[in-house]
């Protein structure tokens, strides 16, 4: 019998362009002179930490895929393109190169499909992937040289509420876990939002002057270390259980399912894990955050 697969590290780990745009990478065409320090040098130190874990594959769930009808999954071997963010052209011009494990793509979509969800593959070889999915996976791993899954974010919070997205995210969770361990590969999750999601409407002239960056208020704040301390001290099923107040209240990126579905991928983890930074970007309040699992495989 092959080796169980497993989920040997999942993140938390958010996308604002301007982490990159600080970074200045050569696949992005505008250049920064600092900014973000705190979160870009907790990166740093994921990356690090990360180096002692092997792993074939990056599964990924972005907010910034948004399907309407059901969750689709990146279903080509390869893309290559120019990704713009929309909101902030003037900082995120990003030349991307990705591979796609179109293997396990189609092994999370069956599963996820036979328990009972409306899934897709999405086979367009002209399709622009998210810059959610970009940002996350470079900021992780800027060497481009581990296959991804990139995942959409099914919309239900919209449609619906909360509590269906959430259930929902759930069993995708568990339909994800389940395809991995029947894969037999080591896998890195990612789960790319921000926590509260209210941002300023206005851009200062020098976007990485960072005397213009702060929470955009104290509630936020609030929210986004109740969430931070819940999450890093093991007590995920009672984020799980605020999470529908939590993204109302903090207007949370939370809303894409990515966070549940990366809980319930782990099977509500109750160990602690590692907050590696938390800081603001326009007014939005960002964690990146490890869990490392020990699981058996024989
Ligand atoms: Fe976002």
């Amino acid at each position: 019998m092959s080796k169980k697969g497993q989920i040997v590290a999942a993140l938390l780990a958010p996308h604002p362009p301007h982490i990159v745009y600080a970074e200045n990478p050569p696949q992005n065409e505008p250049t920064a002179e600092c900014g973000w320090e705190v979160l870009r040098w907790g990166y740093e130190r994921l990356r690090r930490d990360l180096e002692a874990v092997d792993y074939d594959t990056i599964v990924i769930l972005s907010p910034h895929w948004q399907t309407y009808i059901g969750t689709h999954f990146l279903g080509v071997e390869h893309f290559k393109s120019l990704s713009v963010d929309p909101i902030f052209p003037n900082l995120f011009r990003f030349h991307y190169d990705l591979h796609v494990d179109v293997d396990l793509a189609e092994s999370i979509e069956a599963e996820a499909r036979s328990a009972g969800l409306v899934t897709k593959m999405m086979r367009n070889p002209d399709f622009r992937v998210d810059y959610g999915t970009i940002v996350s996976c470079h900021m992780t791993r800027p060497e481009w040289d581990k296959p991804i899954v990139g995942i959409s974010s099914n919309r239900s919070e919209a449609f619906y509420n909360p509590e269906v997205m959430q259930e929902q995210a759930i069993a995708l969770g568990r339909a994800t876990r389940d395809a991995i361990e029947r894969s037999g590969k080591r896998v890195l999750l990612i789960s790319s939002n921000s926590l509260s999601h209210r941002h300023f409407t206005t851009e200062s002239d020098v976007p990485e002057d960072m005397s213009n960056e702060h929470i955009t208020n104290h509630h936020q704040y609030l929210w986004d270390m109740q969430a931070i301390e819940m999450l890093r001290n093991g007590r995920t099923r009672e984020f799980i259980d605020i999470m529908p107040e939590f993204t109302e209240h903090a207007v949370g990126e939370t809303d894409s399912g990515a966070l549940s579905w990366l809980i319930s991928a782990l099977d509500f983890p109750s160990y602690n894990a590692e907050l590696y930074a938390y800081g603001t970007v326009i007014g939005t309040g960002n964690a990146v955050i490890g869990w490392f699992p020990t699981v058996e495989v024989n």
